[in-house]
């Protein structure tokens, strides 16, 4: 009989995360994704990458598509990231990705993928015209993650399911090829007020690039006109803030419009509700407008400023390559070694 305890990991920890390079970013994006990913570094080693392998699985026009990795890779920057603390790369850059992400295809199963709810909305009404790299981009995801052993992973609410597939395919691999404590089982860091921000207009809707509506969300590029013109057209309901976060509950549209402020604010909804209890939109919008223009207007600022210099952010994303290359061909070489390839 196989013993199937599993055996604790013991490496050192280590953060990744990814964003694709697949529109403008949002406002969703910079509190789910970018703030933590830029608090973590001082933390732990952290590796950071733009996802290009993953957006091409939807057509993405060539001629566009590295000028959108370097705008990644700005907001990166802009949103706090250090390239003397993060390592900051494409994914493309380092083959490691791909070469794991087909040993994972023949470790995950077609009932792992077929659960994935993300595909099912990505795909729509005709599945059968979608990419195949559609399907199995959550088993290319966990290759990202397990390539850099990595312990933690920040992402928003609707990465969930694609962590637990991944933390699956690290169990199976380990137990199939014999190496009990070979990956760690990566933990998402999901929680806080800005893992899931909803669409301006649709307090049920998750804030998005695909929305049709610019007037939905708040892009990291927005000037603090627009910002502050989105937020003044937000959706609100005629009720004054309620002294409970309880009461939020069925208020989908305040809900969203608190936790935005508790988010750029770093305080709790509790605390923002503490504050503003019994007022009502005409006095929050404007101080989340005020607060809003000053958080995310340099945030556009500085992207702009690191995209005039398009040399600079080459340079960043090339050292970060190296760096991650240094750490994703030893596994992949130990990765071969394990499953008996000839030569390994
Ligand atoms: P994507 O834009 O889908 O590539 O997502 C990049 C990162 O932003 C992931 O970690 C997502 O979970 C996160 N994210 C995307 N949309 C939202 C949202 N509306 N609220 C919070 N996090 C989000
Ligand atoms: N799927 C993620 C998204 O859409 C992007 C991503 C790709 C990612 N690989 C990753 C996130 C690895 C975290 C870890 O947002």
């Amino acid at each position: 009989m196989t013993d199937h305890t599993p055996v604790p990991y013991t490496g050192p920890t280590r953060v990744l995360s990814g964003v694709q390079p697949s529109g403008a970013l949002h406002l969703g994006n910079y509190l789910g994704a970018l703030v933590k990913f830029a608090r973590l570094q001082h933390e732990m080693d952290t590796f950071i990458f733009v996802a290009d392998l993953h957006a091409i699985t939807v057509w993405q026009d060539p001629a566009a598509l590295a000028q959108q990795t370097r705008e990644i890779a700005a907001a990166y920057l802009a949103a706090g990231l250090d390239p003397a603390k993060a390592t900051i790369f494409p994914q493309s850059a380092v083959r490691e990705h791909s070469e794991l992400a087909w040993i994972f295809q023949c470790v995950a199963r077609l009932g792992w993928l077929d659960r994935m709810t993300q595909f099912k909305e990505k795909s729509g009404k005709h599945k059968e015209r979608s990419s195949v790299g559609l399907y199995t981009y959550p088993v290319l995801q966990a290759a990202d993650i397990l390539i850099y052993k990595a312990t933690h992973v920040p992402v928003g609410e609707d990465q969930k399911q694609h962590l637990e597939l991944t933390r699956d395919i690290a169990q199976k691999f380990n137990h199939d090829f014999g190496a009990p404590a070979f990956f760690p089982q990566p933990e998402p860091l999901i929680q806080g007020p800005g893992a899931r921000v909803m669409s301006l207009r649709d307090g049920s809707a998750k804030m998005s690039k695909s929305d049709p509506s610019d007037y939905s969300r708040i892009n990291l590029t927005d000037d603090a006109d627009a910002i502050a013109g989105k937020i003044k057209k937000a959706r609100t309901d005629p009720e004054p803030l309620p002294e409970t976060v309880e009461e939020l509950a069925a208020r989908a549209e305040a809900d969203n419009l608190v936790g935005i402020f508790a988010a750029l604010s770093g305080k709790t909804k509790a605390e923002v509700l503490g504050e503003y209890a019994g007022k009502g939109f005409g006095a929050f919008k404007p101080a989340l407008a005020e607060l809003a223009v000053e958080k995310l207007a340099p945030v556009g600022e500085t992207m702009r400023r690191y995209l005039g210099d398009p040399t600079e952010i080459d340079r960043i994303l090339k050292a970060g390559a190296e760096r991650a290359s240094e750490v994703a061909a030893p596994t992949v070489a130990e990765v071969k070694k394990l499953v008996g390839f000839w030569g390994a």
